[in-house]
């Protein structure tokens, strides 16, 4: 006799029905990996089907030796699995005031996967990058228009391009397993670009071409979106997005979630960073007056998050609070207290404000 009893998930919440848009429950997400299930899925349009019998990835511009690799070429190549964190860039922007134009995500756009897939470098390698290669270009089989102007004439195909210094260093993949499984439709089967340290952007979906150019390459996810004001020589220019900026989240509690008086509640969360490790996590419960020091549950690992937790005796006065999380790095760098606006609507990096109520002791 089948069973009434479902298996239980705690789902995603939408953000775009179409294309796929999802963000993970932040609050529900526990595990040092996140299941594949509840990662977040963003994807500019819909996804391509690709079949695995006919798949190629071409490699070829500014390389001596051109070539394309079918699937099963890719597959019997030697791998590496790695865990990494993928944050959208946009993660956390219904934080910003006044609100701003794009998905509202809200702390579920990260997450952090084990990836299994062939070294990048294995492939530049075998490809023998021309010593004036400069970048090279990552394109998926999706196409489309996109939305946030200036748009380009007609559709496009998603790519975006790294530096080579970055595209040859031994963490970049080139993936075809998720947490131990082929890739879901959604995160890019069969094949993607796992870039490690980088907003999630560069971490190219349903990849068919690796482009390597002499020239930096200028195109829409570059320039136009994903790129923020860098400043040269006292000028703004339009830079494109990179490495992650150092960042802690509050998983619990939740914005609003109402706690018991004189009580231990027990915040935790998740912090990570871009080319370096986390080293601190401080917690405030007064708005960012004081700070107390959250412990870990994470090893440190370059590349992947950390969880931490922090025991905080609720007051026993009844009343509104704000907690705050604030990682550093081992660089130094230390999360600010405001948005940095030469980034725009992405790269929010700033403490976020998680107001919870403490509740009036029954009588
Ligand atoms: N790759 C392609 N081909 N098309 C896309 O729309 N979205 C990028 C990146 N790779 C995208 C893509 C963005 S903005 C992010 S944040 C990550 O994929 C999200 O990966 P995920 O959907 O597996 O979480």
């Amino acid at each position: 006799m089948a069973s009434t009893l479902q298996p239980q998930s705690v789902g995603m919440i939408i953000r775009e029905k179409d294309p796929v848009n999802l963000e993970s429950p932040f609050d529900q997400v526990d595990s040092y990996l996140t299941p594949t299930e509840l990662f977040y899925i963003r994807s500019h349009f819909t996804a391509p089907k690709l079949e695995l019998g006919s798949y190629e990835l071409r490699i070829d511009g500014a390389v001596r030796n051109p070539f394309s690799l079918r699937y099963d070429e890719l597959r019997a190549m030697s791998s590496e699995t790695r865990v990494a964190t993928l944050e959208c860039a946009g993660n956390s922007r219904v934080f910003l005031t006044p609100q701003v134009a794009g998905a509202q995500w809200e702390l579920g756009a990260v997450g952090n996967a084990e990836w299994t897939g062939v070294p990048l470098a294995a492939l530049l390698a075998r490809a023998g990058l021309e010593k004036d290669a400069c970048e090279i270009v990552l394109e998926g089989a999706d196409w489309g228009a996109p939305k946030e102007p200036p748009v380009p004439p007609g559709p496009i195909p998603y790519a975006r391009s790294l530096p080579r210094d970055k595209a040859t260093r031994p963490e970049v993949l080139i993936a075809y397993q998720m947490n131990g499984r082929d890739l879901p439709v959604d995160h890019g089967y069969p094949v993607r670009a796992i870039v490690p340290g980088h907003y999630g952007m560069a971490s190219v979906k349903w990849l068919t071409h690796v482009h390597v150019v002499r020239e930096p390459f200028r195109g829409y996810w570059q320039t136009s979106d994903y790129a923020y004001w860098a400043e040269l020589d006292g000028k703004p220019v339009r830079s494109p997005l990179g490495a992650m900026k150092p960042k802690s989240e509050i998983a619990r509690p939740r914005v609003y979630e109402t706690l018991t008086p004189d009580r231990i509640y027990t915040i935790s969360g998740a912090a990570w960073s871009g080319e370096t490790e986390v080293t601190e996590v401080a917690v405030s419960t007064d708005g960012g007056r004081t700070w107390a020091e959250a412990d870990f549950l994470d090893p440190v690992r370059r590349y992947a998050w950390r969880r931490w937790k922090l025991d905080w005796l609720t007051p026993d006065k009844p009343g509104r609070y704000t907690l705050l999380a604030r990682a550093k790095d081992a660089t130094g760098s230390i999360q600010p207290a405001e948005h940095d606006k030469q980034y725009g609507s992405y790269a929010i990096d700033h403490t976020l404000p998680i107001e919870v109520f403490v509740e009036a002791t029954r009588g």
